[in-house]
């Protein structure tokens, strides 16, 4: 080029790719898709990569889906929403690199602080409005806001996260728009969108006020034994407030739940977010500088109690994956099915995948059961359903043996070793049961006189951590997660 004359032609973006990062762990695993933290080789930056198998996506047709979850993420330009900075793309796989979330979720600190006192509910209240505001102000509607999808950043300031079920849609806040067989999360969905498979900005007022109730309480508003019965109290608009439960934030939260969507604080029919803002329970907010106040302190010290797993540490650094463990990560063969998928298409023994909900109905459940009894496992259960079991290796010291683990409620998780087929021994269950996800194929059990270190060479170890977090969940009342799986 000529001295003195500039190149005008624009610059042509240099994509990243896989091997310019080394990966760590997983830090959340969704239906089509991994986020998985990495550093940066060059610059030593961390992000969390969110890697969707494309041979899936075209499969379950969420294509669609993976297009809008970018789209809106470009346009969010605001410190309460998980920043997206690069995508690429090689013949597999989509990844997205996004920030890092370094507190885990806010469900975590919600188990483990079991509710949240008033000024804590009023800041992480107040967040989530601020939050709102900007995302329906460009016409951004989540459809799945919930606790699992509200990360915490250093500073234990929010990072809504998880926009694959968003939806851009028309200027207006009246504006509408209809979901196929899409319905969000059971707890925080809207009755609209049961009714009328209709969502709108207020729907996201709805799972505001879901959260709200959550935070100050320790539960969601509705919450049934299952999804079916959960949705029959949404539609008939029926929960309580336990006897203590500040004045304030129970008429927020009246005044959010409510049936017709432009009734609710902060829709349009109730003058927006000027409405919601102003109301007494954020007296005193100082709504322009929200993003710069400290957190409460007791946020950092929900960490120790939640076993400070939710802090996110490149460990276990590899330069690249090996390739079978991403694939499987990502989700083909049995990760690519959903947990409905997979229940009805497998017999008790085999449910190796997801494993049975502990939550089923009383017959399917007895269903599963005349099943069980055929099974070789069956006598090791004292009677009771096995919810999950599958061949790990169980690592003590130098020792290293092959176990059949079973899971069954009550709960129980058991080993027998699979070729004299004798009881080796329990994993004595409790509420102080933790699990701890390290990478794909070990995890982790603390109990409060031994951890148990399992290796689940099909590289499903995250599975493993769901369902026994589920089921403490299910008996412990929430009060132990045992985190770092989600
Ligand atoms: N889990 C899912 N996405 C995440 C993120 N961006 N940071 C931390 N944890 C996550």
């Amino acid at each position: 080029m000529a001295e003195g004359v500039t190149d005008q032609t624009p610059k042509k973006e240099i994509k990243k790719c896989r091997s310019d990062f080394r990966f760590g762990q997983v830090l959340g695993e969704g239906s089509y898709s991994t986020v998985i933290l990495a550093e940066e080789k060059t610059t030593k930056k961390e992000f969390a990569i969110k890697i969707i198998q494309k041979r899936h996506i075209m499969k379950e047709r969420k294509t669609a889906h993976v297009m809008r979850e970018k789209e809106c993420l470009k346009r969010l330009n605001h410190p309460f929403f998980i920043k997206l900075y690069f995508t690429f793309q090689d013949e597999e796989n989509l990844y997205f690199g996004l920030s890092v979330a370094k507190k885990g979720e806010l469900l975590d600190c919600i188990l483990a602080a079991k509710k949240f006192d008033f000024v804590t509910t009023r800041f992480y209240a107040g967040e989530l409005v601020a939050a709102l505001e900007h995302m329906h102000s460009i016409n951004i509607i989540h459809r799945d806001l919930k606790p699992e999808n509200v990360l915490l950043d250093d500073n234990y300031h929010i990072q809504i996260t998880d926009f694959g079920t968003a939806k851009v849609i028309e200027d207006g806040d009246l504006s509408t728009t209809r979901t196929s067989s899409f319905v969000g999360t059971a707890q925080y969905v809207s009755p609209e969108l049961l009714k009328e498979k209709q969502a709108c900005k207020a729907s996201d007022l709805w799972a505001l006020g879901c959260i709200i109730h959550q935070m100050h309480c320790g539960k969601p508003p509705f919450q049934a034994q299952n999804e079916y019965l959960t949705f029959q109290l949404i539609l008939k608009c029926q929960y309580e407030f336990p006897e203590v439960f500040h004045e304030d934030v129970k008429d927020i939260v009246e005044r959010l739940i409510v049936i017709d969507p432009q009734a609710r604080l902060g829709s349009s029919d109730q003058e927006g977010y000027p409405s919601l803002k102003s109301h007494i329970m954020f007296e005193g907010v100082d709504w322009e500088n929200i993003a710069n106040q400290p957190a409460p302190k007791i946020m950092a010290s929900l960490q120790k109690i939640s076993n400070g797993q939710q802090q996110t540490n490149i460990h276990e650094l590899v330069d690249d994956f090996d390739h079978a463990m991403l694939i499987d990560a990502t989700g083909t063969t049995e990760s690519s099915k959903t947990s409905e998928d997979q229940l009805s298409s497998c017999d008790p023994s085999d449910t190796e995948g997801f494993g049975l909900s502990v939550n089923l109905p009383e017959t399917e459940k007895q269903n599963w059961m005349e099943k069980q009894k055929s099974s070789k496992w069956h006598s090791f259960c004292k009677g009771k359903l096995i919810l999950k079991r599958g061949m790990m290796e169980k690592k003590r010291g130098l020792s290293v043996k092959l176990r059949q683990f079973i899971l069954t409620e009550g709960p129980r998780l058991i080993y027998v070793d699979p070729v004299s087929l004798q009881q080796k021994g329990e994993i004595p269950w409790s509420e102080k049961l933790s699990v701890e996800l390290k990478t794909f194929r070990i995890f982790y059990v603390h109990t409060p006189n031994r951890t148990y270190h399992l290796i689940d060479k099909s590289n499903n170890a995250i599975k493993w951590c769901k369902k026994i977090q589920e089921v403490s969940r299910h008996y412990f009342g929430n009060s132990e997660k045992g985190n770092s799986s989600s």
